[in-house]
């Protein structure tokens, strides 16, 4: 059975760097895994505990299903005023009770100018929420505007990191896939 990747981006900017990133490892990846853009995050509503219960927004249970039918996830975000972009962290708070990450192999994508902190918060945020995160599946990409451009990963050594992040991910997934 082919191999479903739902990408999360964490900008919603329609000229997205994060965006575009995903598009080139989808297309780097074609043959392997299908990899497709969850385009919900600006639909989702606040997060409120008390909408969070047995009927919860139409939104949320879309987006819920999707993580849930998913091989595994791959998140790709920036870092907005030294934090989690806050789209992204309301769609994580939305799965905290409901847990479709636990044990969903996820690679996290820190693409940003500097992002170190976005990075660790959401390494702390997924593995809380008992996300399969291994190091290998995390990486750090700052100054990313001269790193991603014109379509395509322009540093070789950036390039081999994806790679490398991606190889990690999908042997995440045969591992989780070949549990009884
Ligand atoms: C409101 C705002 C705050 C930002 N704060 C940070 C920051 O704290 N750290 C950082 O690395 N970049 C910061 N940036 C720059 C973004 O990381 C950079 O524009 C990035 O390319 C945005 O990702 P995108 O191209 O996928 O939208 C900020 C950008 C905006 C719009």
């Amino acid at each position: 059975m082919a191999i479903n990747i739902l990408a999360i981006s964490g900008s919603t900017r329609l000229q997205s760097t994060n965006h575009t990133l995903i598009n080139i490892i989808a297309a780097m990846y074609a043959g392997k895994a299908e990899i497709t853009q969850f385009d919900g995050l600006s639909q989702l509503p606040h997060f409120n505990p008390d909408d969070d219960n047995d009927t919860p927004p139409p939104t949320v249970t879309a987006f819920r299903d999707r993580l849930r039918s998913a091989d595994g996830i791959l998140i790709c975000t920036p870092e907005y005023a030294m934090g989690v972009p806050g789209s992204l962290k309301n769609a994580l708070d939305w799965i905290v009770s409901s847990m479709e990450m636990s044990q969903k192999p996820v690679a996290l994508i820190t693409a940003s100018s500097m992002g170190e902190l976005a990075h660790q918060s959401l390494t702390g945020t997924l593995r809380v929420i008992e996300a399969d995160l291994p190091d290998t599946s995390r990486l750090l990409i700052p100054f990313v505007k001269a790193i991603v451009r014109d379509g395509a990963i322009v540093d070789a050594p950036t390039l081999e990191s994806v790679i490398s992040v991606m190889e990690s991910l999908l042997q995440g997934i045969a591992a989780s896939r070949s549990k009884p």
